[in-house]
């Protein structure tokens, strides 16, 4: 991380910011055993972890990160007992009603990919409030993977291309990875 180029480096954080990553990707885990060394129910730790989100956002535009992906709620997360999941389905609303003003200060525009429409209709609003909120913001973008699963995205992407293929807008040797990425959820 060091070395004698005069590199610029954050002198508080030690951080060689010639070498931020471009696009940060965080699986957000651990909230339940936090809340448990604590004696607090499994949701105080979801809340901490809506907290945290916040700060690793401010800090990560501030570092220059193009995007930060935070997987914040899988398909695979319905089968948990149906308390928490409407808890977790009630976070985004409280997360963006008040920390979206700072969101723009910090020109941060928010993104979603993941099947939105599943959502309760309150999570649907807060979320879509959010990107057109933040539709002109230019600097870093804070995408939220929301009833978001790799293999529903391999399938979604597939199933594009496959329709595509169908109509001839494209051939089977036209599919390259480039053709793959843009199909894909995940594709900034
Ligand atoms: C995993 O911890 C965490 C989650 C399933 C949810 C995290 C999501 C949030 C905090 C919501 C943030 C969303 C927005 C839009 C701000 P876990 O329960 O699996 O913890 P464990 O591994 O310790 O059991």
């Amino acid at each position: 991380m060091f070395n004698n180029n005069k590199k610029q480096i954050d002198s508080a954080s030690q951080l060689d910011l010639d070498r931020i990553p471009k696009h940060i990707a965080i699986i957000m885990d651990g909230n339940g055993r936090w809340a448990k060394k604590r004696h607090l129910p499994r949701v105080a730790g979801h809340k901490q972890g809506m907290e945290t989100v916040k700060t690793v956002t401010v800090a990560a535009s501030k570092l220059g990160v193009r995007v930060l992906t935070l997987y914040a709620f899988s398909t695979e997360n319905w089968k948990r007992p149906m308390d928490e999941v409407n808890f977790l389905m009630g976070l985004p609303v409280k997360f963006f009603n008040n920390f979206v003003p700072e969101l723009i200060e910090n020109n941060v525009k928010v993104s979603v990919m993941g099947l939105i429409d599943q959502l309760p209709e309150k999570t649907q609003k807060a979320v879509r409030d959010a990107v057109a909120q933040t539709s002109q913001c230019t600097g870093m973008i804070l995408n939220f993977a929301l009833n978001y699963g790799s293999r529903l995205d391999i399938r979604t992407a597939m199933q594009q291309i496959a329709r595509e293929v169908e109509n001839k807008t494209i051939t089977v040797s036209e599919i390259d990875d480039a053709l793959i990425s843009r199909h894909l959820m995940t594709g900034f």
